[in-house]
């Protein structure tokens, strides 16, 4: 019998950059997201003897991938059974797999695919073993994070925080929900300056974090304080600390990577013209504040208030794509 689950992409508000285990996607430091209602990724695992994987453009047209992506699914499906092996429950999942992914989410503008995919299959996995070994989110977020750290925390809807915790086993690290999608309404306004596939994927991205002089103060600042603020802002719907708190962790997690070897330079002109700008607009007491992961894409979030504002600044942008999103449920089976 064939499962299929549905995800979405989830932003981070306390960036996830840099591992401990580069293997097992073992995080060096907490993070914290919201899930978006959309765009959403919808996956079909069945029995197979081999792994296959058939991945639809937004069209419906096959998409070729490439043997790095195969490679990707082969050796998040070789962790899954590791994990299960370790939870007593080994023979739970098929010898192999094939996987039908329908994404409606365009490639390396910024939104973080990745998160979607290893979130739905994580969902989809733990549908497909239901009978074998009734998994919790919290053991369904470690499968979603061997796939991609950031995954972890789109098995929840809401706000979510993913705990890097101590320890080299593979679920020594999992995301856990702080808060649903109904605490606060807050909206994710994307403005896409490139559509560029980006140069250095986040996977190659982490394995530099260590190489920064300013990584160690930064999981410091995270571990002591900043994580723990921003769940607080959160949790008290305290916009104007929501935001500075916010800023503070994406701006430094771009100084960490700008200062690596090789450096990442994400940001452009574009992205830095149009933080200036809403630097203003901020000024004038909207509530609006913004944060940029791996590529120059700028992701706005405000509050309801501020919404209509907010889309209006980014429908004025010229050469930029747009999309809008909210809070959102998290990963789901679909019946
Ligand atoms: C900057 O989860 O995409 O978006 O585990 O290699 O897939 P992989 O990395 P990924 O890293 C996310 C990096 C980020 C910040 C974040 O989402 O926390």
């Amino acid at each position: 019998m064939s499962i299929t689950a549905q995800a979405t992409p989830n932003i981070a508000l306390i960036k996830y950059w840099g591992n401990r285990n580069n293997d097992l996607r073992l995080p060096a430091g907490d993070s914290f997201s919201m899930t978006l209602d959309q765009p959403v990724v919808e996956i079909t695992v069945d029995h197979s003897p081999t792994l296959v994987v058939d991945s639809y453009e937004m069209d419906g047209t096959l998409k070729i991938l490439t043997e790095k992506h195969i490679t990707r699914f082969q050796k998040h499906l070789d962790l899954t059974k590791k994990y299960l092996t370790k939870l007593g429950k080994a023979q739970a999942i098929p010898e192999s797999v094939k996987l039908s992914i329908r994404s409606k989410i365009p490639p390396s503008i910024g939104l973080a695919s990745s998160a979607a995919v290893f979130g739905c299959l994580a969902k989809a996995y733990s549908g497909l073993i239901e009978k074998e070994i009734a998994l919790d989110l919290r053991q369904q977020s470690v499968i979603g994070r061997l796939g991609s750290g950031s995954a972890a925390r789109s098995l929840y809807g809401g706000y979510a925080a993913l705990w890097a915790k101590s320890g080299d086993e593979i679920d020594s690290s999992y995301s856990e929900q702080i808060a649903d999608e109904n605490h606060w309404n807050l909206h994710d306004i994307i403005i896409v300056p490139s559509h560029e596939e980006k140069k250095v994927g986040s996977t190659e991205g982490h394995a530099t974090a260590w190489s920064s002089p300013h990584y160690e103060k930064r999981l410091e600042a995270i571990r002591t304080r900043r994580q723990q603020e921003c769940i607080d802002a959160v949790l008290k719907h305290d916009f104007e600390k929501l935001q500075a708190v916010v800023e503070e962790d994406a701006l430094d997690m771009h100084n960490v990577m700008m200062t690596s070897t090789p450096s990442l330079k994400y940001l452009t002109d574009e992205t830095y013209r149009i933080m200036d700008e809403i630097d203003e607009l901020k000024g004038n007491g909207l509530e609006v504040l913004y944060t940029m992961d791996a590529g120059p894409t700028v992701h706005l979030f405000c509050t309801d208030a501020a919404r209509a504002q907010v889309v209006d600044y980014a429908k004025s942008q010229k050469n930029c794509t747009i999309f809008e999103a909210k809070v959102g449920p998290g990963a789901c089976i679909l019946l």
